[in-house]
């Protein structure tokens, strides 16, 4: 365990255990369909490779940037990078490390319905329920977390940890 993690909460077991069964039931969802798999950067790259070894059906992938700020009206998503091919008429699945207030993803679900997306679903990791305020949902998520900073399997504080194979909460001296 690296000395900045002050306990594990989800071990690489569990969490490659738990792709396994999402990834069923997305491949269940979309049957014949190929939907279009779009990870968020950087946050969502483990969990991305991991849940897509277990999805079965077509699918294409692709990625996209944003970074929230806050306005002073409303809060903003600036697209970094965006997707290269088209979502017209095409079913997609956002890919999320962590739905914490959840504005990035109820941006995202609005930007990729204004590009034509005939539906639009998310899936993440960790779903930060309790400290969620906007009325977004994950349609599936791997793990509920309490409102607590998590590290590690995509997971970063200021850059660093993502590399970690496991979920962990951060030690206070680390931050
Ligand atoms: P939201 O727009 O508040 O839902 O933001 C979600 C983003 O915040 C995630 O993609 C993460 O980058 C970041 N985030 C939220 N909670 C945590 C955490 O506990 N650890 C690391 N990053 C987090
Ligand atoms: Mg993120």
């Amino acid at each position: 365990m690296h000395s900045d993690v002050e306990r594990i909460i989800y071990s690489k077991e569990q969490i490659e255990n738990r792709c396994i069964e999402l990834g069923k039931i997305v491949s269940e969802h979309y049957g014949e369909e190929t939907p279009i798999v779009v990870g968020l950067l950087k946050g969502s790259v483990p969990f991305m490779a991991e849940l897509c070894k277990n999805i079965e059906c077509d699918m294409e992938m692709e990625f996209m940037d944003v970074s929230s700020y806050s306005g002073t009206v409303s809060n903003e998503v600036k697209i970094v990078k965006d997707i290269e091919g088209s979502v017209t008429n095409r079913s997609v699945l956002l890919v999320e490390d962590i739905i914490d207030t959840g504005k990035t993803l109820k941006k995202v679900k609005e930007l990729m319905y204004h590009k034509g997306a005939k539906d639009v679903k998310i899936i993440t990791l960790l779903d930060k329920r309790e400290a969620r305020v906007c009325d977004v949902q994950a349609d599936w998520y791997g793990f509920e977390i309490p409102n607590e900073f998590v590290i590690g399997f995509g997971l970063d504080y200021n850059q660093k940890y993502r590399n970690l194979p496991y979920i962990g909460v951060i030690k206070k001296s680390a931050i």
